[in-house]
């Protein structure tokens, strides 16, 4: 009897799920954890934090792009993200710039149920096509 096979980095999706068990979701009650795989070879994780301001909430992508900051990484490899909805989880517009200013096109986002499995994979290219970037700023002034 074999087991299923595993995903790609099983610590990914289990920092992604632990994350979200601490989401601070209260107003939407959707809770989210994401999970980065940064150049460093460490992974950083973060929750969604919700506000009674609505506008002033933050997601998970949001939360866990700033624990690798703060950690000195730079460069995403992989990312997984981690919510219970009927589809599998889409990051916002927002999150999808965010995560590109650090993923190249190629990076593989794992889209996953609140087990940690795998719902769907797609790539930051497939996310945000033609993305706004370093290179636009090259004539700024
Ligand atoms: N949310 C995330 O944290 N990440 C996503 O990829 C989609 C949405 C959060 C924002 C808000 O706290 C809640 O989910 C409902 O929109």
């Amino acid at each position: 009897m074999t087991s299923p096979p595993s995903p790609p980095d099983d610590d990914l999706f289990a920092a992604a799920r632990r994350a979200r068990q601490h989401a601070h979701a209260p107003y939407s009650g959707f809770k989210v954890g994401a999970a980065i795989r940064a150049e460093d070879g460490r992974i950083h994780a973060g929750a969604n934090v919700e506000n009674a301001a609505y506008p002033q909430s933050q997601c998970a992508e949001a939360t866990a792009i700033g624990a690798m900051v703060t950690a000195g990484a730079r460069r995403i490899l992989e990312v997984a993200v981690v919510a219970d909805s009927p589809e599998p989880i889409s990051p916002c517009g927002g999150c999808r710039q965010r995560l590109a200013e650090f993923a190249a096109p190629e990076v593989k986002v794992h889209l996953c149920g609140p087990d940690g499995a795998v719902r769907r994979t797609v790539t930051m290219g497939d996310l945000l096509p033609f993305a706004f970037g370093e290179g636009h700023l090259a004539s700024r002034e």
